[in-house]
């Protein structure tokens, strides 16, 4: 069955690699993909490095097709932030994307919805595509309040074109233990549910929801099976640009 939009194979880096390592990935992702099957539209594929990789990345994957995009952004478009990124600066950078609000910064810098917010908006404004990241904790879902808090996450997000969502449940992120297809689906149906209702149904048919999680080349085909799975946000299995690729396939790249 043809999919209705377009998937996403998005691989987060987090804070690994060197340039030297970045650049014989993106060569090996590039050998990877031109081996692939000629005439296959595939996902789109788009790699989210750490600030200093990004020039280097964007330079080794020049007529790949694969995209790039950036980890974090600061919400203003300039000014005094010492150590942070703003949105123009990662545009310039040769970046498409820009992670918002993923549950490492949630985590670590204490970001609140209300910050998660003003950073998408800030990459929208930019001209940059936005991947907020939302999620629940592993207590959250345990207190059955999964849907509630995703609901909350989304509520302050602009919710407009270009958006693209990924569900990250935090007690899958990094542990081994994904999420099933059936508890996938389930947040991914409520999202876009709940952006039907707050933005249209033409938003919402239109919007990618990827999952993220302890993706791997092994359960990817179960999760991609999942109607409302637009794609995968992938962090350990994407270091490797195999895994990666294997990934990638199984998406239809
Ligand atoms: P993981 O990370 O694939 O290593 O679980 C996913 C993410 O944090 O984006």
């Amino acid at each position: 069955m043809a999919r209705a939009r377009r998937p996403i194979a998005a691989g987060n880096w987090k804070m690994h690699l060197l340039r030297a390592e970045a650049e014989a990935y993106c060569r090996a992702l590039a050998d990877g993909l031109g081996a692939a099957p000629a005439g296959s539209r595939g996902p789109e594929v788009v790699l989210f490095p750490s600030f200093p990789l990004l020039p280097a990345v964007v330079a080794a994957l020049a007529g790949t097709g694969v995209g790039a995009g950036a980890q974090d952004l600061h919400p203003e478009p300039s000014g005094a932030h010492t150590g942070d990124v703003s949105a123009a600066q990662i545009l310039d950078a040769g970046a498409r994307f820009v992670l918002a609000g993923h549950s490492e910064r949630r985590r670590d810098h204490g970001e609140s919805e209300e910050l998660v917010a003003a950073k998408a908006r800030a990459a929208r404004a930019a001209g940059l595509v936005p991947v907020a990241c939302v999620g629940e904790t592993a207590d959250e879902r345990r207190r059955g309040e999964t849907l509630e808090v995703l609901g909350r996450q989304l509520a302050p997000l602009p919710l407009e074109p270009p958006l693209v969502l990924a569900y990250e449940p935090v007690w899958a992120i990094g542990t081994g233990e994904t999420a099933t297809p059936a508890i996938a689906q389930e947040a991914h149906a409520h999202l876009r549910a709940a952006l039907a209702e707050r933005a249209g149904a033409e938003l919402a048919a239109a919007t990618r929801i990827l999952y993220g999680g302890s993706v791997t080349p092994e359960n990817a085909a179960e999760l991609a099976a999942a109607p409302d799975v637009d794609g995968f946000l992938v962090g350990g299995a994407s270091l490797d640009p195999q895994r990666f690729l294997a990934i990638i396939h199984v998406l239809g790249g």
